[in-house]
């Protein structure tokens, strides 16, 4: 089987396994593993903020930051399809406590003036106060789409101006950094937090990064405890990381190309619409073809691939470490055998 349902189905390398064989332990809650403090501060430092910490998910490092960002009743500002609002269970009301005010975005990409205009209403008794802007970069739904970094620091800027903090969903940010040449830093200069994830085209078998002020972290540890994130001997779990951030990151280029060839392999055919494919991410609406996603899925399965049906007609491909060029010449040519 070619598996394209995700890049968390990455798999790690034999170095990869190595470097956990080899980690340093202790323990974690106590802050004396040293290989948990040696990536915290990587990422700190690659990502230029004060502090890091490590989580167990990317679902853990947004519902972390968003408790240690907001209070009860305060407003969160999402996209409507980012996978804050779409994929992680609502935690962000159910834990934080916090009202969701959703803005539509055109594949993840928000409008200043609708940002503008939530966070600049004039207060009055009625209101929920936005508080915390999120975005996601590069962006799932949005078909792994690069936010630009002039669009993130407007954003930014108008939440700092009026009293709210912002938090990037940075699940696959390196992808953004490698994909514009602009390194992760720059990207997220203007945003008060980041979540990174190791587990998805870093190849990581688990975890995922928080960075911001030494504040910020402080209250984060205390939070992440909370919510069952305290770990012991975690350096099994930083030690593929610390392996990621410097061998696995360049490489991302390679899936990006990967996804190119599927991008314009698929757009020839007949009425499919690919979403702009800036990463590692293809997505298809098939609403004009005769064809709908669970067609195509099943069709492509039974020469060997798989694909993931996300609606009626929408499917999506991804590339990620493990896919080779040969992979991808040989889905080419089943796409073209059988949906042309
Ligand atoms: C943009 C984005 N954010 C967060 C997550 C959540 O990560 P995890 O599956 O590690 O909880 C994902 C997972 O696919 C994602 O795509």
């Amino acid at each position: 089987m070619i598996d394209l349902r995700s890049d968390t189905f990455t798999l790690p390398s034999k170095e990869m396994m190595e470097s956990i064989m080899n980690a340093k332990l202790g323990d974690d809650v106590w802050e004396e593993d040293p290989t948990v403090i040696e990536l915290e501060a990587l990422i700190a430092k690659k990502l230029g903020k004060e502090a890091g910490l490590l989580v167990t998910s990317g679902t853990q490092g947004n519902l972390v930051s968003h408790m240690t960002h907001l209070a009860r009743g305060d407003g969160v500002v999402l996209e409507k399809e980012s996978h804050i609002n779409l994929y992680e269970v609502g935690g962000v009301s159910q834990v934080s406590g916090a009202y969701p005010m959703i803005v539509n975005g055109e594949n993840g990409l928000m409008d200043p003036k609708d940002i503008e205009s939530i966070f600049t209403t004039p207060y009055n008794v009625h209101k929920v106060i936005p508080r915390l802007l999120c975005l996601e970069n590069t962006h799932n739904r949005g078909g792994g789409r690069i936010i630009p970094k002039d669009n993130i620091d407007t954003l930014s800027k108008i939440a700092n101006e009026n009293g709210g903090s912002v938090h990037l969903d940075g699940a696959r940010l390196f992808n953004a950094a490698v994909a514009t040449g602009i390194s992760a830093a720059k990207l997220a200069e203007k945003v008060d937090s980041v979540q990174i994830c190791l587990s998805k085209g870093l190849g990581c078998p688990i975890g995922s990064l928080i960075v911001g002020t030494e504040d910020f972290i402080f209250k984060s540890r205390r939070n992440r405890k909370i919510v069952g994130g305290g770990m012991r001997q975690a350096g099994i779990i930083a030690a593929p990381g610390i392996y990621a951030l410097t061998n696995m990151i360049d490489r991302l280029a390679e899936d990006h190309n990967h996804a190119k060839m599927l991008g314009k392999a698929l757009e020839e055919i007949q009425n499919f619409n690919v979403k702009p494919y800036d990463t590692n991410i293809v997505i298809v609406d098939t609403t004009e073809s005769k064809l709908s996603a669970g067609d195509v899925a099943d069709k492509l399965e039974k020469k060997g691939i798989l694909v993931t049906f996300m609606e009626d007609q929408l499917f999506r491909m991804v590339t990620y470490f493990g896919i080779t060029k040969e992979d991808v010449e040989s889905v080419i040519s089943s796409i073209f055998e059988v949906l042309k």
